[in-house]
């Protein structure tokens, strides 16, 4: 299972680099890696909320409408760019301040991302409908993922 995982991310990775390789319209780029990620990991969903006039505002994503301001330090999206951590929530419902913009959401995995002088870009969120979905492996790959779109912001 976690072999096949970390395969599947490899493969995955691999894919993106090549998909968004000499790009540099950071939407277009998030669109896809959004349609990318959420394809063939089958999230719940998978977007990006990007930092504007010191609020998260949702920005590119795949799945259900969702929630387009989130405040500094709001939910988990708020909580990982303001404690500058990924954070992994196996169950939302047991996340102090977690905002349900959909009540079939069960865990999150939320990596924020940074400008090279420290000053806050947005995040990649992704939720499941089952509880528990996340671990070290998808922080290790969604860290990754992130890194390749953090330039473009
Ligand atoms: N659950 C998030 C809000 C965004 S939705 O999951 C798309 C949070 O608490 O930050």
């Amino acid at each position: 299972m976690e072999t096949n995982k970390k395969a599947k991310y490899e493969e995955l990775l691999q894919g993106l680099r090549a998909l968004i390789a000499g790009e540099d319209e950071a939407v277009s780029v998030m669109a896809n890696v959004c349609a990318a990620v959420h394809e063939a990991m089958g999230f719940f969903w998978t977007g990006f909320y990007l930092w504007r006039k010191d609020e998260l505002r949702l920005g590119p994503f795949q799945g259900s409408v969702a929630c387009m301001h989130i405040a500094a330090g709001r939910g988990v999206c708020g909580a990982a760019l303001e404690r500058r951590e990924t954070l992994v929530v196996p169950d939302v419902e047991r996340f102090p301040g977690h905002i349900a913009c959909s009540s079939l959401s069960r865990s999150e995995i939320v990596v924020p991302m940074y400008a090279p002088d420290g000053r806050p870009l947005g995040v990649l969120d992704v939720d499941s409908d089952r509880l528990n979905t996340f671990d070290a492996t998808d922080a290790h790959y969604h860290g990754l993922i992130a890194e390749l779109v953090a330039p473009l912001l």
